[in-house]
C-alpha cells in the first residue's frame, strides 16, 4: 500500500533524480528573509476586487510555491480547483457563508480540496487539513508577492453545503473541501480591516 501510494505520487511529480542530496547554504539569506517578511506583513485579506482578469499563469506560479510546503509523508493529498468562469465562480462563491456581500465580484475563486485517499489510517484523518493549511499559507503569500490580493474563505462543514458544492464542481467520494481562496486585484484605495496580530511573546513559550 505504502509503496504503491508513494510510487504513484513520485511518478506524477518528480522529474529529477530520486536520491538524497546535499542541501546548499541559502545564498543572501538575510535579504531573502527580509523579502519574505515584508510580503507576509504586507498581506491582508482583501474582499473587493477590480473587474480584471486574473492571469492563470500567476495563480499557477503561486500554487507552485504552495506546493513547496511540507506535508505529512510528503503525500500532498489535495487538489486546487480554480474557477474563473464568470457564471460558475459566482455560484461557487455564494455557497460558503463567509462571502455574504462580496461573492458576486470575486474574479477567481480557488477551491482547495483534500483527498483522504492519501491517508489510509483513521488516525490521520486531520492530515488533509494540516497539509492543506500549509499549502494555503505559501499560496496566499506567493499571490501577494505576485501583486495579487486574496481572502481565505472558510468552508462550513454542513451537510447541505457539502451536497451543493459536490453537485456544482464534482467531488470524488473521499474528497472534502478544505477552504476556498478569493483571488483578484484589489480595488484601489479600499479600506481593509486592521487585523491586529498577536505579539510573538503571547504565543511562543520556551521551557
Ligand atoms: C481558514 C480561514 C477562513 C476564513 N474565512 C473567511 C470567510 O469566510 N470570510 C471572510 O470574509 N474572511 C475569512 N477569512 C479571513 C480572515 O477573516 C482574516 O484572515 C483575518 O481576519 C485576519 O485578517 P488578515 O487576513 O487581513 O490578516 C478566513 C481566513 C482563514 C485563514
Amino acid at each position: 500500500m505504502w509503496e504503491a501510494f508513494c510510487g504513484s505520487i513520485i511518478r506524477d511529480s518528480c522529474a529529477g533524480e530520486l536520491a538524497p542530496f546535499r542541501q546548499p547554504q541559502l545564498e543572501c539569506a538575510t535579504a531573502k528573509f527580509a523579502g519574505l517578511k515584508s510580503i507576509a506583513v504586507h498581506r491582508r485579506s482583501v474582499r473587493w476586487f477590480q473587474d480584471r482578469d486574473v492571469p492563470r499563469a500567476l495563480v499557477e506560479e503561486a500554487a507552485a510555491v504552495g506546493l513547496t510546503a511540507p506535508s505529512a509523508c510528503n503525500r500532498q493529498s489535495f487538489r486546487l480547483l480554480i474557477i474563473d468562469d464568470p457564471e460558475l465562480r459566482k455560484r461557487v462563491a455564494k455557497i460558503p457563508m463567509g462571502t455574504a456581500g462580496f461573492a458576486d465580484q470575486i474574479p477567481a475563486i480557488a477551491v482547495l480540496i483534500g483527498q483522504h485517499r492519501g491517508y489510509e489510517h483513521e488516525r490521520d484523518r486531520h492530515a488533509i487539513y494540516v497539509d492543506g493549511g500549509l499549502f494555503a499559507s505559501g499560496f496566499v503569500l506567493a499571490l501577494e508577492g505576485l501583486g495579487l490580493n486574496s481572502c481565505c474563505i472558510n468552508w462550513p462543514e454542513i451537510r447541505v453545503k457539502n451536497r451543493q458544492i459536490r453537485k456544482l464542481i464534482g467531488l470524488d467520494e473521499d474528497e472534502r473541501v478544505i477552504m476556498l481562496v478569493a483571488i483578484g486585484y484589489g480595488t484601489e484605495n479600499q479600506l481593509v480591516p486592521r487585523s491586529h496580530k498577536r505579539h510573538v511573546k503571547t504565543v511562543v513559550e520556551w521551557r
